[in-house]
């Protein structure tokens, strides 16, 4: 237990960092570091405190054994911020991100069907080719001595995967196309984040020109994907090896469905909260793994010795299998999500009055969960701030005394732990495991030029690169 005494704490009395005396800290919190300024300012006034935000009051909780219990406790004394789900409901997305309570299980235990590990299992031959096709691309610019945003070319990557998986779709955006299909997405991304943190709906009374265009990029994809639920629907049809086999998301999810239970609204809703939650989080992670393999080039060569021993002189892993015998690009992975998680910090409010471990809850409280905190922390992890993958190959940890696995909750936690979990290591796994095994990282700009940007998830800004093919 943390060494605080939280049946002595009175939510109503913790102290709080210098702010606006009218916006609060809003200022701090308005900016792309607003997870730095909160992690930060722990040591100016201890694991609890509070932040004012344009004179709503948050809990900011850095103690894990209390962040863990919250999240434990969804859905039915903790619910994500309700602003989430309005600005979703907003756009006409109603999926299991912003579903709540009774709505939420329902939704929940679809998710996880259709992204079981047996499916994840089926799925995985899209991620065999899309990294491939990377491949292909990252080869070309390696012969010509290209820099390389590789944080934008995983993203056409992850893209793809995502697309692909979730409703059958091949956009095929790493080879230049269906670039169109990508820019609305990203345009949605950004004003979803911007009305995340905007203190005041605007949008509801004018319409900027940005609102319009984010009308026309939410039409575009809605189309699309409405398109290919008709489209799927036929299919499946007397299908008989279809339904017994998947190759997507949304047939799994149309086959779950044949009671019928969900509308079209609401599996349009699931289809677009796949490409919301699986392709930032997924090609941000990437990009923070490389960030540390340009820093640590033994680590690149243990990754290519581990795949030349796996699958020899093959250019990929030819199974899953083969992926699943990659543990120490799979340390790699969670090593990076440890000192890297993309989601530092996780908001939730209270649904009723309730005491967790021994602190008293008022109804509607919210609270802004510093899960990174502790992950960095010495008391949960030897060595804690430095990149060393072998603390997890083996649990009991025999160099370092102290290991807590338990405390990374860079998937979240509780029962509302991503449903991608699997999908996405099988993609970091495999696309790392290439990358390493043909080429060598060279940073193009200063370590120190290289910042955390927050915008929904936290990614490496300014990482540049260039890539030295390695000759067998
Ligand atoms: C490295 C990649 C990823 C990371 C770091 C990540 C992280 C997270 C986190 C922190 C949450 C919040 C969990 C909570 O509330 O406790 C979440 C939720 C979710 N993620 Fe992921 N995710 C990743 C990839 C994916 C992928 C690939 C998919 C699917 C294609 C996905 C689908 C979801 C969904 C549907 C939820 C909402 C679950 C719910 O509310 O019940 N994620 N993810």
């Amino acid at each position: 237990m943390s060494i605080i005494d939280l049946t002595q704490i009175n939510l109503k009395e913790l102290p709080s960092p210098k702010g606006h005396l009218i916006l609060g800290h809003y200022p701090q919190f308005k900016s792309s570091a607003k997870h730095l300024f909160l992690e930060q300012s722990v040591k100016e006034c201890g694991e609890l405190y509070s932040v004012n935000l344009f004179g709503k009051k948050f809990i900011v909780s850095a103690i894990h054994e209390l962040n863990n219990q919250i999240l434990k406790l969804r859905p039915e004394k903790f619910k994500r911020l309700p602003k989430i789900d309005s600005v979703l409901q907003e756009i006409g997305i109603f999926g299991v991100f912003n579903a709540e309570g009774e709505d939420w299980k329902r939704h929940r235990k679809l998710t996880t069907e259709s992204l079981s590990l047996k499916k994840v299992k089926q799925y995985y031959k899209t991620v065999l080719k899309k990294s491939e096709k990377l491949l292909d691309k990252l080869d070309a610019y390696a012969i010509q001595g290209t820099t390389i945003d590789i944080q934008k070319e995983f993203m056409l990557f992850t893209v793809d995967v995502t697309t692909a998986i979730a409703f059958g779709y091949e956009t095929n955006t790493i080879e230049g196309h269906n670039a169109i299909f990508q820019e609305h997405l990203e345009q949605i991304f950004i004003m979803l984040n911007k009305r995340n943190v905007s203190p005041i709906p605007l949008w509801k009374w004018y319409k900027s020109k940005k609102d319009k265009q984010l009308d026309e990029s939410l039409k575009s994809i809605e189309h699309i994907i409405y398109d290919f639920i008709n489209h799927t629907k036929k299919t499946l049809k007397n299908n008989f090896q279809k339904q017994k086999q998947p190759s997507n998301f949304l047939e799994a999810l149309l086959i779950e469905n044949s009671e019928g239970e969900f509308n079209d609204k609401e599996v349009y809703g699931n289809i677009f909260t796949m490409l919301m939650a699986g392709e930032d989080s997924t090609s941000s992670s990437l990009a923070w793994i490389i960030y540390y393999l340009c820093q640590h080039p033994s680590v690149v060569t243990k990754i290519r010795n581990e795949a030349y021993q796996v699958y020899k002189n093959y250019s990929c892993p030819n199974t899953f299998k083969e992926y699943q015998n990659l543990t120490y690009t799979n340390a790699v992975i969670q090593e990076t999500l440890r000192l890297h998680p993309t989601t530092t910090q996780q908001i939730v409010e209270s649904n009723e009055d309730c005491t967790v471990n021994g602190l008293t809850i008022a109804k509607g409280t919210c609270f802004i969960l510093l899960n990174r905190y502790a992950q960095r922390e010495e008391k949960y992890f030897s060595e804690a701030s430095k990149f060393i993958p072998e603390r997890w190959l083996n649990t009991k940890c025999p160099i370092h005394k102290v290991h807590s696995p338990q405390v990374v909750k860079a998937f979240g936690g509780g029962s509302r732990l991503c449903p991608g979990k699997n999908l996405a290591i099988s993609e970091m796994v495999t696309i790392i495991s290439i990358l390493c095994k043909h080429y060598n990282f060279l940073l193009e700009t200063p370590v120190n030029k290289i910042h955390e940007k927050h915008a929904f998830i936290v990614y490496p800004e300014n990482l540049y690169i260039k890539l030295e093919k390695v000759t067998p």
